[in-house]
């Protein structure tokens, strides 16, 4: 199999990535998250494409200086075209065409979906196919059953709220910031996860879709009827450790079911939310109690990140050929999931 070494660019969301990647070494990893948002409790798209404007050049010039190459030393380019916000992968598409013209170099269109699903690969122990991916992240909950690089089906996805989303509404509820989910999890290590009863949506039907926005509900309910004059500071993390299990029990619950359905022996959870410590270890002591192996790429590559879009990208390249990626004819595309998603799929 040829060896590519390329430059890749994710800005799909907050935060402005470039990696360098030859084959699925990562020479550089370089990345800048969008602090400006936290004072809104969310990313606003406007001041998200201004961000990535001004950072784009001096991210891709670290990446590259750390890498230790130059433009002129690549084979090819990669850029994340879809899902995300419009103005955000407008900002990364165009500069990656701009280069591409310059330097005369093919450039591969990456899905970020695809990006977490296979960030595994990025690991020492790849996974094998075929394996279940569950990509839980700010924007996305999804469950794919992944037969190869190119082949793989969507079981279910959210119907509402990302698991993250609902991490990060429930954490601005509660007054703890944004991003909301580190600081939930954090704040969930001191806490009681019984303390509450909080709602399981979705855990029993049969399909294997998502929904996260009653839960947030749930959680604003139960603060307008105990704490109208705010969260005492001692019973915070009970409500977060309460919380969070309900998001955690919900998404493991489901996938492990579907897990067995499929007969899969692999199980790999990537996205901003498989860096959460309870989900990990929840997953993890499931896994051995079911002989089933759970790969969850480090937390670098957890969260959005232009390494893995390298990845997808270098798998692209071996498989058409740099010449099929040289028309630049493509465009971005913030198509959500939902809208694309076919009804059930199945595994085999
Ligand atoms: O994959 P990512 O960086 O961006 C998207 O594609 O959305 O994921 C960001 C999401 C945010 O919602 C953030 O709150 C969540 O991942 N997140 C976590 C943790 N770290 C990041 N959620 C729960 N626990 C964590 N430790
Ligand atoms: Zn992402």
């Amino acid at each position: 199999m040829p060896q590519y070494t390329l430059l890749a660019i994710e800005t799909s969301c907050d935060e402005t990535a470039a990696a360098v990647v030859r084959g699925r070494e990562v020479l550089s990893n370089v990345l800048r998250s969008q602090l400006e948002h936290q004072r809104y409790g969310g990313v606003v798209p406007e001041l998200a494409a201004r961000a990535h404007l001004q950072s784009i050049i001096p991210i891709v010039r670290e990446a590259l200086q750390r890498a230790g190459l130059g433009i002129e030393q690549l084979d090819a380019l990669a850029v994340t075209t879809e899902p995300g916000l419009i103005g955000s992968l407008l900002v990364g598409v165009n500069f990656a065409k701009g280069l591409a013209l310059r330097w005369n170099l093919p450039l591969v269109p990456v899905n970020h979906l695809e990006g977490h699903m296979f960030s595994g690969f990025l690991e020492a122990e790849p996974p094998e196919f075929p394996f279940l991916a569950l990509v839980v992240s700010g924007g996305h909950t999804a469950l794919f059953w992944v037969r190869s690089f190119a082949e793989y089906s969507l079981l279910g996805s959210t119907r509402d709220d990302a698991a993250g989303e609902a991490f990060d509404k429930i954490a601005t509820l509660l007054g703890l910031g944004y991003p909301g989910g580190p600081a939930i999890d954090r704040c969930a290590m001191r806490g009681n996860p019984q303390a509450f009863s909080f709602p399981r949506p979705l855990l029993n039907d049969p399909s294997d879709d998502f929904s996260f926005s009653g839960l947030k509900s749930a959680v604003r309910a139960l603060l307008q009827r105990h704490y109208p004059n705010g969260v005492p500071e001692e019973v915070l993390p009970d409500l977060c450790a309460s919380a969070q299990a309900a998001i955690v029990e919900v998404l493991v619950r489901k996938t492990l079911r579907a897990a067995r359905r499929c007969r899969a022996r692999t199980i790999v959870v990537a996205g901003g939310v498989s860096a959460n410590s309870a989900l990990r270890r929840q997953f993890q002591q499931e896994a051995l109690r079911l002989g089933l192996r759970v790969v969850f790429p480090q937390t670098v590559y957890c969260l959005d990140n232009a390494a893995m879009i390298g990845l997808v990208a270098h798998e692209k390249l071996c498989q058409l050929g740099a010449e099929a990626f040289r028309t630049l004819s493509f465009t971005a595309r913030p198509t959500p999931l939902r809208a694309r998603s076919v009804a059930q799929q199945r595994c085999h």
